[in-house]
């Protein structure tokens, strides 16, 4: 076992669970103290729900594992060169679309330095208790009341690098009780609860979410002005379509094409051709690696695999009939897929 996973093995049996041989790369979070033994060794990131109707914490914890085929957009060099160095600002808050590479660079970011990667999924029933951690009465009572950690307490306590993802999503009073948490989070972690006090070295807490569109949730300003901002863009021409030829090995031209027409279908769902109303539509690589996949499998052909792929993904619904109709059209003018 490698030093850093020594330590998270350490700190993870001390909360009740012990790490699979070998260790999986996303080992699923403690629900609490005592009452998990064995059975949190999962390597599946559902979440999980006890008799009594706790709140899951919706935290996965990643092990330090670069993938091979990274690529180092401009955008995260900020990540990677000036903000380690900034042991004065913990935090950094990344606005961008979906398949920007955000949670692909903080992985790379926490793997680079060794560390744990802890990935909580905010939401709008996050209380201000939520994200350090809340009592718990154990209703089984076998072992009493308890403390289920939130993800703050428990990448303090891994000294891990916390990724909260969609932070907007959560409610303005959790925003502002993690305002003087920003502030002090060099000096460790206090749990009110049990009075215990967590170290944390050099403390890295990312936050991400997208702004793009209209009526999505604005962030308290207060908030945000606690970490240093970073816009995240999608990577160049050439360089999406390498990576499509090299995760699914078909052509570059397809895939130039293939990113060509995604690059005018992400313009206009920033209103950048101006359309109307922006798409609400983000058009992630993910959706290109499986046009490509099914056109290799042999079994789609381009025009097939492009509209169940790329057009599918916008929705079936009456709601979505406009957006639709636009990535269809780009798909035909700037692709020219039969769609
Ligand atoms: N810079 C990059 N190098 C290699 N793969 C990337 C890069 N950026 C994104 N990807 C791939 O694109 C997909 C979407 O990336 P992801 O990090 O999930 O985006 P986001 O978190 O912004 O929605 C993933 O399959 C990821 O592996
Ligand atoms: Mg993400």
């Amino acid at each position: 076992m490698s030093p850093v996973n020594e330590k998270i093995a350490k700190a993870l049996s001390e909360l009740g669970i012990s790490l699979p041989e070998p260790p999986a790369r996303v080992v699923h979070a403690p629900k609490s103290k005592k009452t998990e033994k064995s059975s949190s060794e999962s390597t599946t990131s559902q979440t999980e729900q006890t008799e009594q109707g706790d709140k899951p914490i919706h935290v996965s914890l990643i092990m330090p594992v670069e993938p091979t085929d990274y690529v180092e957009p401009d955008w995260a060099q900020f990540l990677f060169n000036v903000w380690d160095d900034m042991d004065d600002t913990p935090g950094v808050m990344v606005d961008g679309p979906r398949g920007t590479g955000k949670t692909q660079a903080v992985m790379v970011y926490a793997a680079r330095r060794n560390k744990p990667l802890l990935v909580c999924n905010c939401n709008q029933e996050m209380t201000p208790d939520s994200l350090l951690g809340s009592p718990r009465i154990d209703m089984k009572g076998v072992g009493g009341d308890y403390l289920q950690m939130g993800p703050i307490a428990l990448a303090a306590k891994l000294g891990a690098v916390l990724f909260m993802d969609e932070v907007n999503y959560l409610p303005p009073a959790t925003q502002a009780v993690n305002n003087p948490l920003m502030d002090t989070v060099q000096n460790g972690i206090f749990l009110p609860y049990t009075g215990e006090r967590i170290e944390w070295e050099n403390p890295k807490i990312v936050a991400a979410f997208n702004s793009g569109y209209a009526g999505t949730r604005e962030i308290n300003q207060a908030f945000f002005d606690r970490f240093e901002p970073l816009v995240a863009e999608y990577l160049p021409l050439r360089q999406e379509a390498t990576l499509i030829v090299n995760r699914t090995g078909c052509e570059y031209q397809l895939a130039e094409r293939a990113v060509r027409t995604a690059n005018a279908i992400r313009a206009a769902a920033k209103g950048d051709n101006g359309n109307v109303m922006p798409l609400e539509f983000d058009l992630s690589p993910r959706a290109l690696f499986s046009f490509a996949r099914r056109v290799v499998s042999g079994k789609q052909d381009i025009n097939r695999a492009w509209k169940e792929a790329v057009i599918g993904r916008v929705g079936s619904g009456i709601r979505r009939s406009g957006a639709r109709e636009t990535v269809r059209q780009l798909s035909i003018q700037i692709g020219n897929f039969q769609v």
